[in-house]
């Protein structure tokens, strides 16, 4: 008989204020698109402000299985894909994360032929690949999925990818990054249009402008690549993690904290901002000797001077919507906050799991379809929960922050995705909480 490793757990006493600074690491998903990025050209490149995170690794153990070297030192990345080879990516490793999907583009546009299993990562919907594919077959690519690997081809004698007009059904952050990539090095003009418009695309095309492929309109939801026949290398900062400011955001609301998070773009936090707004927090922004991102945005320090908070209604869009990715820390904070909330998620599917973890804690939420209706209570009150996707872990530790009592969060393999050292950033601001194996397990 095999026994499971005990897994650890985080322990969250609650209801402590929060003060001082934290500071903001790079941006996940950012950093994971660039790691694919570098494959593009034969020289070295260096990506520098790297979060430390498991799905940072599992995009390291895919290029080195590609045959790519990587070098880490703290927070910078030495990617040499001088000698890849389109051998298939580890399936064990692709099912785990989604972005592994993402190599596609650049192996098939500089090898002409890539093989990639079907991508996995968060279980909050169905997220297939159908607008990747579709884009590559578009730009003449032979594309056949067999036994849940993704095949593609270079047909004819061309030698490469051809630039043609493609129009996303969907603002698709991914399909957009697969095309762009591809695009950099195909021959002629490609344009994209109802292109995503997220900052990671900005930071993107930033990056494969300066190994000098030619994209502009990144931000925009038109996209246009001229095709160049090669990539140099490039030293690139990674943009800070919106997502992770604006989670920290939420933990100065939740626990009624002033704090402020340094290195962070305020631009690119819009929407939550403007929310938490809405809902009775100040937020400030105020310059620090900031670091310089995609050649020209200065970071900045932002201060969260939280009020009584109140309800009010959210949808989640493509950006410059409300982010997805913040939905599930909102949902933790409206509960607490006064009066009724809504909270629409149409961006995926099932992505309100952790509603029912949250109504272990004493909310009062209801979900109908893609609709949390949230009627908020003055306190909650701590307990044992299951993480069940990245997000959903933030905003059960969230939660955890402003509950009376303690909270035990399971599933944190969920949480060390996506948040490099939240429980020592939070430790340092005050929070009382520690990572813990059970006794008994
Ligand atoms: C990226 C982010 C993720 C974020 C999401 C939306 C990374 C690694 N992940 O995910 O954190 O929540 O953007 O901001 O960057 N879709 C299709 N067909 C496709 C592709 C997508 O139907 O070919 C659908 C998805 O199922 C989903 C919606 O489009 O319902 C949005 O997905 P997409 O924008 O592609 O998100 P990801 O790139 O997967």
């Amino acid at each position: 008989m095999t026994t499971e490793a005990p897994q650890p757990v985080l322990e969250i006493l609650g209801r402590t204020s929060l003060r001082g600074e934290v500071q903001i690491s790079g941006a996940k998903n950012s950093a994971l698109v660039l790691m694919a990025g570098s494959i593009l050209c034969a020289d070295k490149c260096t990506l520098r402000n790297v979060p430390n995170l498991v799905d940072i690794k599992r995009m390291g153990q895919i290029l080195t299985s590609l045959g790519v070297m990587l070098k880490q030192t703290d927070d910078v990345l030495e990617i040499d894909a001088k000698n890849i080879n389109p051998t298939e990516a580890p399936y064990d490793v692709v099912s785990q994360l989604r972005a592994s999907f993402f190599v596609i583009g650049p192996l098939l546009t500089r090898l002409g032929t890539a093989r990639v299993p079907l991508p996995g990562g968060c279980a909050i919907g169905a997220r297939p690949v159908d607008l990747h594919v579709r884009g590559l077959q578009a730009m003449g690519a032979n594309v056949s999925i067999e036994d849940g690997i993704v095949h593609a081809n270079l047909v004819g004698n061309k030698g490469r990818l051809q630039g043609t007009n493609i129009y996303l059904d969907y603002p698709s952050v991914g399909a957009t990054e697969t095309i762009l990539m591809a695009a950099t090095l195909a021959e002629g003009e490609t344009k994209i249009e109802n292109a995503a418009q997220e900052p990671e695309i900005v930071d993107l095309a930033n990056f494969c402008n300066a190994m000098g492929a030619n994209v502009s309109g990144a931000g925009t939801n038109t996209i246009t690549i001229q095709g160049v026949s090669e990539l140099h290398s490039v030293d690139y900062h990674v943009i800070p993690d919106r997502i992770e400011a604006g989670t920290f955001l939420v933990a100065g609301a939740i626990t009624h904290s002033e704090i402020t998070l340094t290195s962070v773009i305020p631009e690119h936090l819009a929407p939550v901002i403007a929310k938490l707004n809405e809902i009775g927090c100040q937020v400030i922004a105020e310059s620090d000797d900031g670091k310089i991102f995609g050649g020209n945005v200065k970071s900045q320090r932002l201060r969260i001077v939280p009020g009584e908070l109140y309800g009010t209604d959210i949808e989640t869009l493509p950006y410059p919507g409300f982010p997805t990715d913040m939905q599930a820390q909102f949902t933790a904070l409206l509960s607490i906050s006064k009066g009724n909330s809504v909270i629409s998620e149409t961006v995926f599917e099932n992505r309100l799991r952790h509603v029912a973890e949250l109504q272990r804690m004493g909310t009062n939420i209801r979900v109908k379809g893609n609709h949390a209706i949230v009627q908020g209570v003055p306190i909650i009150s701590g307990a044992p929960v299951m993480a069940t996707d990245l997000r959903a872990s933030a905003a059960l530790v969230l939660a955890g922050l402003a509950a009376e009592g303690k909270t035990t969060v399971h599933g944190l393999h969920h949480l060390d995705r996506g948040y490099e050292n939240l429980e020592a950033k939070l430790s340092n601001l005050g929070a009382r909480l520690k990572r813990i194996i059970p006794s008994g397990s």
